[in-house]
């Protein structure tokens, strides 16, 4: 198969990159991404150039996509704005990327006749308190970020129902491992723990989120864009639930450093509590998530210990701007 990946050099799709080179030696992958400061070439080095092409360019150019999409069998779309912060500070690019991008593509899929697979996620179901969300759920998003992937979920299923579309759906709980942007809450405190700066808490850190490694989430889309059917949802989550604060603390021992770097900050706008994901519908297919979230967090924080190179730059760039206006505080 050659494969068109959207978003393929930020973290999740440069993962799936490499497992999809690797399980199928004679696939190709053709890469489209605006490479904006999530996305990076170096998530992408040492993979084999016979096998990989990088297309620079914007999911929401109609020319662009157009053109990328030719000779390809498929589409996955990992590309989106998908910081819920972010958001927050400047909601239009997430409605450009997340809606009118994810539409753009779909719409070059049905005119190349190809499956189209979308890669969303469990912030469309809003909150649970109790019990987890199944597919059947209703989409309850409620930041600007979860509101735009919704947005491209809508359109997807839209695409199936009216034109017949070969377009279908996976929605990930949260991811972590190696090459995942130091904005997000496990690599941020991975790296301040590294470097001795204080690791910031959200209001009481009681909120709960549904760890998945980066690994089973690729093995899932990749089940999913082989056995799953034209539109239908599957869910991806991982195999535990752990409030932020144990997180916290269980990135803390790995790096060797005490509890007084833990520092409680003002809460998150609309920040959802909790989120939990049934995910039987892509077990059935085959699917089981393998790696428990002890043995995934110590394999990150390695990672992150031996590859400075990756995120030395990252931390001396943009990063410390948006983290001094995000925190309220300079980092080290
Ligand atoms: P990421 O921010 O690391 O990567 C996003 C990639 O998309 C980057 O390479 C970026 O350059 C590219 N991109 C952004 N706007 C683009 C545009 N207009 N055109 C082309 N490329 C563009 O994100 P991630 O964490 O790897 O997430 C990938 C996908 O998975 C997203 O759709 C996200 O909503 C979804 N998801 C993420 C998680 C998670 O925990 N990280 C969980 C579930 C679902
Ligand atoms: O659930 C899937 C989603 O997971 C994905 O769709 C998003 O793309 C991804 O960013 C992630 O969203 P979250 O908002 O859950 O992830 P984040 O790492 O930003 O935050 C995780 C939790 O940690 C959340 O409850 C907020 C909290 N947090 C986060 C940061 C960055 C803190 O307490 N302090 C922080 O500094």
């Amino acid at each position: 198969m050659r494969l068109l990946i959207a978003g393929g050099a930020g973290f999740i799709g440069s993962s799936y990159v490499r497992r999809r080179l690797r399980a199928h030696p004679d696939d190709s992958v053709r890469v489209l991404d605006k490479l904006t400061y999530a996305g990076r070439r170096e998530n992408l080095q040492g993979l084999p150039g016979d096998q990989l092409e990088l297309v620079e360019g914007d999911i929401a150019d109609l020319d662009r996509v157009g053109s990328a999409v030719d000779g390809c069998d498929a589409i996955v779309n990992f590309a989106a704005e998908s910081h819920v912060d972010r958001s927050i500070e400047s909601p239009g690019e997430f409605i450009e990327t997340d809606v009118f991008g994810a539409f753009v593509l779909l719409e070059a899929a049905r005119s190349a006749g190809i499956r189209h697979l979308q890669v969303s996620t469990d912030e469309v179901y809003g909150s649970i308190d109790a019990g987890s969300f199944t597919e059947e759920s209703p989409i309850q998003p409620s930041s600007p970020y979860s509101a735009s992937k919704a947005g491209g979920d809508l359109i997807v299923g839209a695409y199936h129902h009216t034109y017949g579309s070969d377009a279908l759906i996976v929605r990930g709980s949260n991811n972590y491992g190696p090459r995942q942007h130091p904005e997000k809450l496990i690599p941020l405190c991975v790296l301040n723990a590294l470097n001795g700066d204080p690791l910031p808490v959200y209001g009481n850190g009681m909120q709960v989120r549904n760890w998945i490694f980066v690994e089973d989430m690729c093995t899932g889309i990749d089940m999913v864009l082989e056995r799953g059917e034209a539109g239908t949802v599957y869910n991806l989550g991982g195999p535990e639930e752990l409030p932020n604060i144990e997180v916290v603390k269980k990135i803390l021992e790995l790096a060797g450093r005490d509890e007084s770097l833990i520092e409680y900050v003002t809460d998150r706008l609309g920040h959802d509590r909790r989120y939990s994901l049934s995910s039987e519908r892509a077990r059935a297919l085959g699917w089981e998530p393998q790696v428990l979230f002890d043995e995934g967090l110590r394999r990150t924080v390695e990672w992150y210990r031996q590859n400075e190179w990756w995120w030395s730059p990252i931390r001396s760039g943009e990063y410390r701007e948006y983290y001094e206006r995000q925190y309220g505080r300079a980092l080290s």
